[in-house]
């Protein structure tokens, strides 16, 4: 069986070719961050806009890359939440326009699960049960898996994602978006034992997170600071540091929080995805941790922490072999649909009616 993923819920235009028995053959991605950086963030309209832009000429390139024809398709996957309406809905359209003149299925992944599956595309692939941890720009999520749809929400958080508060970092230090990757460059630079910073809910039991008080700490710090700066080096040093202190507060937040879902569930294996996953420290540090409390640590490469359309390709192909997914046939009328705000928990277990 051969299935196209369309990944289009923000700022990337995603399509990938996954394959049952050659697994991933072809992927190929557009990233709207040029179109954004000037805005600070992501604009929605502007997104969707450009997604129904580079849709088909993306999806043309991969099949002409991958030697593969239209109608060699078997099934499309597609993201259908959560993630920015307008968005989805260019996939979820196109997905579902392609199925229809094709005569084949179409199925609606939810963007998380992409997220939680896409480290079982690297060899040797982590197997079920594991924690999950999710950590992208929109959620911060801890979850038991055990099995494909069987997932228990173990913490979150309160209030930003961990990859927002990344973001909103390199704001306020006017380091540009995407935040992440420039807090990640310039704390290589600086000294994270200058400043005190704060690791939110790590003083009480539980696995929720918290990363809004720790943005107004970095402010609070940044403003204090940066008036005494006399000269550019200064400032530049001070952002370092402040992004060095920052960015270690976040990395032993959310591996404390690792190490006690691991200890609470008493599993052998922790995955990490999403966007702060491609986060080096991190890598580092929970591998660390792994190694120290004996748990082993799995990861996707880079490429498939950040949106992909990998990881919808192969959650599709994985949500397909279940027969009740796989009835095309079906009387009622295809529907395009997108569901923007849509919890993980709704999703059911596959494969055990
Ligand atoms: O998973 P993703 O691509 O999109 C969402 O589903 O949200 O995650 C994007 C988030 C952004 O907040 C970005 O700043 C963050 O992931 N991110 C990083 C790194 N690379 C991306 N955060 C920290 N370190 C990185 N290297
Ligand atoms: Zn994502």
């Amino acid at each position: 069986m051969l299935v196209l993923g369309i990944e289009t819920s923000c700022d990337e235009t995603g399509l990938a070719l996954y394959d049952s028995q050659r697994g991933l053959i072809g992927e190929a991605l557009y990233s709207q961050v040029a179109l954004h950086a000037e805005y600070g963030g992501v604009v929605p309209e502007l997104a969707s806009r450009d997604h129904v832009r580079k849709l088909l000429p993306l999806l043309r390139q991969l099949l002409r890359d991958s030697g593969v024809e239209l109608n060699d398709v078997d099934a499309i996957a597609y993201t259908r939440g959560p993630g920015l309406v307008g968005a989805l809905l260019v996939g979820s359209a196109t997905a579902e326009a392609l199925a229809l003149a094709l005569g084949i299925p179409a199925l609606g992944i939810h963007h998380m699960e992409g997220h939680l599956l896409a480290p079982m595309l690297e060899d040797p692939a982590p197997s079920m049960p594991f924690v999950a941890l999710l950590v992208s720009g929109g959620h911060t999520m801890l979850i038991e898996v055990t099995g494909l749809g069987a997932y228990r929400l173990l913490g979150e958080t309160l209030d930003d994602a961990a990859g927002e508060a990344f973001d909103k970092t390199a704001k306020l230090l006017g380091l540009g978006y995407p935040g992440g990757p420039a807090v990640a460059r310039l704390a290589l630079q600086g000294d994270a034992e200058r400043f005190r910073f704060p690791r939110p809910m790590t003083d009480r039991p539980g696995l929720d997170l918290s990363f809004s008080g720790l943005k107004t700490h970095t402010r609070t710090l940044w403003q204090q600071h940066s008036s005494n700066c006399t000269n550019e080096q200064a400032l530049q040093q001070l952002r370092a540091d402040i992004a060095a202190g920052f960015q270690q507060a976040v990395v032993d937040t959310l591996t404390i929080k690792c190490r006690r879902a691991m200890q609470a569930t008493g599993r052998q294996q922790l995955i990490m995805s999403g966007g702060v996953a491609a986060n080096q420290a991190l890598r580092e540090n929970l591998q660390q941790v792994g190694r120290k409390h004996g748990f082993r640590i799995s990861y996707p490469r880079m490429a498939f922490c950040t949106d992909n359309g990998a990881m919808i390709a192969y959650a599709g192909w994985l949500r397909l072999q279940d027969a009740s997914a796989l009835q095309p046939a079906s009387p009622q009328p295809r529907s395009i649909s997108a569901r923007p705000r849509w919890p993980l928990h709704e999703l059911k277990p596959v494969g055990r009616h």
